[in-house]
This record gives structure tokens, C-alpha cells and sequence, in this order.
């Protein structure tokens, strides 16, 4: 827990700066040049290397209660120190479904010990839930998911009128909504029309077109237009979305938006290769989409990036492209991939600790004790050597169930070391120790609502 990172070139969202950082009891004490670490402080030569913040992935289902046949917390865990990640945000679409206070504490006690990150949860908000928000604010999630449609777990759209009354409560709190925006009926719609023209995985992505984003994304951003709040739009996968999301931001809605590196990094001429091992919700599109996505990470259209780290077994993923689950695990390589599109010039490095540690930790009041190179901040970082290059390989991924199509990729960049308040959880992609991770509740600090 007291460590000194010695002369790596730190990366924020403001400047890149070569200095030592000095983590005493896992807080951040100092920074700057020359620091002399205390007696009895681990050193760590970064020099040469890239600094950052340890990711926050606001964005991972890992299963537990209940599906634990397609993963658990001690993998998926594993799986997110192991690629930089220090501080995960659990979705709520479990058996039973974290819809309640009590659900909520018992999914936290249940983590603790197979932890090897820190973790904070979501609840849901469905129809019979919109009543126990405040009770489950209580009990300590940091924020609230929506499924817009239909998904794994098949947990039903709430109604209009249980949307608006979620909305007033996040502008009273200022707790952030994640929407699933996909709209039901539109899904359903297409997908009955889709399914009698055969078994290409392809027909995945005409069964839930991105009008079902857009027009989801139109209906939040109605309601918040009315009543206020704030919504963080996930897995944005189409332009027509990212295009109704610039709408409402440019009218002064807080609306957020996340996209994931499936939706950067392939596209569907991807089908024929992988089928529906990449077969997720919403679907990967055209090239078209993915070069807009892209656009919009660099111009600060979209917020974060996060996982959707969404594991499956494989009999799940083997069945025909209508029976086959949707998603795929991502935890582990979130940064790798994010960090290949930087050393390759596609997306600004300076972004990545905004869109990836920040602006996460900020929408779920994690934010400043997370997500920030700063004294009084986690000690949690990520060093990165950017002239390694790394090759994903099935045997050093944590997961249960392998089921990712990025084996064999060669990447550039390699995450070197995983540090977790202070303590090195991860080197060269290994985890060291003993699960070290504990849960947090939301940092109470949103004096101003607008983030
Ligand atoms: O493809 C997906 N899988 N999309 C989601 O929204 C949920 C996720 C899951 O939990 O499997
Ligand atoms: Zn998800």
C-alpha cells in the first residue's frame, strides 16, 4: 500500500507529464519530480512507460447471483485487474434481479470476498421498482440501469409514466439513469420479419435497427427535457443514435453517452468470420458506424467507453444466430484495445483517462476518490509500455468461458502493471495476491448536479 511510481509519463485528460506519484496507505500523496520515497516504500521503475489512471469500467455483467454458469465475480474480477481495470460497475441483470434494497446488500456481501478490484452496483428499475429507488440509494448503488429492450435477463421496458417518475428522481438525487435504448416493439417488430429469411448471423443486425436506438434515445430525452435528470446512454452502436444523443445535448439535456470497443474495432463484414460469437445488443454494424463512433470519441460526443463485459457459455454462443445469447466478455481487453487505437493514432491517448476513468467515476459519484491521478485520490493506476506490443491469447484470459473473437490479435501497447490502491494486483497480465477489493458507495459530493 505504500509505493512510489517512479518516472513514468503520466497521461490526463489535461496534460502528459513526466513524474514520480507517492501512494501512502493506498491514497495518492504526492506528485512531482524526485520524490523520495519514506523508508520501507515499494519502488516501481516506470520509466519509459505510460501512466494512467486505473479504468473504471462503469459497464460489466459478471453474473453473479445466480448465472454463474457463464462466469463469476472471482473470474470476471480477475479478468479486469489483469487488463488495468480497478474499479468495476456491476449491472443488475442477475437471477434474482437487484431490484430492491435488500438485493442489493446481498449482492455486495456475496462480491466482497472473490474481489480482486473494487466494485460498485447498479440497481434496476423496473415497472415494481421505481418505488424502491430511494431504499436502494440507501443501501448504496451508485446508480440505476433501464432496459429499454429486450435482453438478457428479459427484464420488462418499465412504462412511460414509471420512466418519468425515474427521471424526477435522478434530477432530486442526482443519480444517473443507464439506458439500454433499444425500443421493445421495434426490436420485436423486426425481428419476426427477419427470422423468416433464414440463419445468417448477419440478419442479427436488420432484427434491431438503429431506428429502435434512436428512437429509444428520443423518448429519454423527452421525458428529460421535461423533468430533468441525467441519462447515460450504453453501448451507442449506430450514427442515428450518436446523432438523437447530440440533439439533446445540444439542447442542454444531460444525456451521456457510452460507446464500447466492439463497436470501434469490427464491424459487420465481421459476421462471416466470427457469427454470433460477436452477436450482442445492440448489434455490430457497418464500417460506416464504426468510423462515426470513432468521430465522436475524439470530439467529446461520446463520454465513456466501458465493456459491456457480458460473458455467455459456449453452448449459449453456438446455437443458430436466433437462439444464441448476445454479448460477449470485454472486461480484460478494454484497455488493450483502447490503447491499440491510441498508439495507432486513432483516438487522442489523452482521452482515454477521460473516457475511462473520469467521466465514468464522475456520472457514478465515484468521482474524485476514483478515476483521477491526484493527491487525495485511489491510489489506482495502470502502467502501459507503449512500444510492447501484446498478443491476446485464450490461455491468459481470467474468464470462465473463452468466448471473445480478439484471440490471436496483435496488439499495440501492454499493460505492464495493474496497481490497486497501492498494491501492484497485476504484472504483465498476471494477478498477484490475495482479492484485494472492497466496495464503494457513492462519493457524496454532487453539490452540483451538473457533472
Ligand atoms: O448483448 C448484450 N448482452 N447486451 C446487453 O444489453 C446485455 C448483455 C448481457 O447481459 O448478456
Ligand atoms: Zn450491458
Amino acid at each position: 500500500m505504500n509505493l512510489i511510481v517512479r518516472d513514468g509519463l503520466l497521461v490526463t485528460p489535461e496534460y502528459m507529464l513526466r513524474a514520480d506519484i507517492l501512494i501512502e496507505d493506498g491514497v495518492i500523496k504526492e506528485i512531482g519530480r524526485g520524490l523520495r520515497p519514506p523508508a520501507g516504500f515499494e519502488v516501481l521503475d516506470a520509466s519509459g512507460m505510460l501512466v494512467l489512471p486505473g479504468v473504471v469500467d462503469e459497464h460489466v455483467h459478471m453474473r453473479e447471483p445466480g448465472l454463474t454458469y457463464k462466469d463469476d465475480f472471482e473470474h470476471g474480477s480477475k479478468a479486469a485487474a489483469a487488463g488495468g481495470v480497478t474499479t468495476v460497475v456491476e449491472m443488475p441483470n442477475t437471477l434474482p434481479p437487484v431490484d430492491s434494497g435488500g438485493r442489493l446488500l446481498e449482492k455486495a456481501g456475496l462480491l466482497k470476498p472473490k474481489a480482486y478490484v473494487d466494485y460498485a452496483l447498479y440497481g434496476v428499475v423496473h415497472d415494481g421498482s421505481v418505488d424502491k429507488v430511494k431504499e436502494m440509494l440507501e443501501a448504496g448503488a451508485v446508480g440505476f440501469k433501464v432496459f429499454l429492450g429486450p435482453t438478457t435477463g428479459n427484464i420488462p421496458p418499465p412504462k412511460l409514466s414509471s420512466l418519468v417518475k425515474l427521471m424526477e428522481l435522478s434530477e432530486q438525487h442526482g443519480f444517473t439513469v443507464a439506458f439500454h435504448a433499444e425500443t421493445h416493439e421495434i426490436v420485436e417488430f423486426f425481428t419476426e420479419r427477419y427470422k423468416s429469411q433464414g440463419s445468417s448471423p448477419r440478419l442479427h443486425e436488420l432484427a434491431r435497427p438503429p431506428l429502435a436506438e434512436a428512437h429509444a434515445i428520443r423518448t429519454i430525452g423527452s421525458i428529460q427535457e421535461m423533468v430533468g435528470g441525467r441519462s447515460l446512454i450504453v453501448h451507442v452502436s449506430s450514427k442515428q443514435a450518436l446523432q438523437a444523443v447530440s440533439e439533446f445535448k445540444n439542447r442542454g439535456v444531460q444525456m451521456y453517452a457510452e460507446t464500447c470497443p466492439h463497436y470501434l474495432v469490427l464491424s459487420s463484414d465481421d459476421y462471416d468470420k466470427y457469427g454470433a460469437l460477436i452477436k450482442v445488443n445492440p448489434p455490430i454494424r457497418g464500417r460506416e458506424h464504426a468510423e462515426e463512433l470513432v468521430r465522436a470519441l475524439n470530439t467529446g460526443l461520446i463520454d465513456t467507453v466501458g465493456s459491456d463485459h457480458a460473458p455467455h457459455s459456449p453452448e449459449e454462443k453456438k446455437a443458430g444466430v436466433w437462439d444464441a445469447a448476445s454479448g460477449m466478455p470485454g472486461v480484460q481487453t478494454l484497455l488493450p484495445l483502447m490503447i491499440d487505437l491510441a498508439l495507432r493514432g486513432v483516438v487522442d491517448l489523452r482521452r482515454i483517462p477521460l473516457l475511462m476513468a473520469r467521466n465514468p467515476a464522475r456520472l457514478f459519484k465515484l468521482w474524485p476518490w476514483k478515476g483521477e491521478i491526484a493527491p487525495g485520490s485511489s491510489g489506482d493506476l495502470v502502467v502501459v509500455d507503449p512500444r510492447a506490443e501484446h498478443v491476446i491469447r485464450e490461455e491468459d484470459l481470467y474468464y470462465k468461458h473463452k468466448t471473445t473473437p480478439f484471440i490471436g490479435w496483435r496488439l499495440k501497447g501492454r499493460v505492464k502493471y495493474t496497481i490497486l490502491r497501492g498494491n501492484i494486483v497485476a504484472r504483465d497480465g498476471v494477478v498477484e495476491g490475495r482479492p484485494l477489493g472492497s466496495w464503494i458507495k457513492p462519493v457524496d459530493n454532487m453539490a452540483s448536479k451538473r457533472f
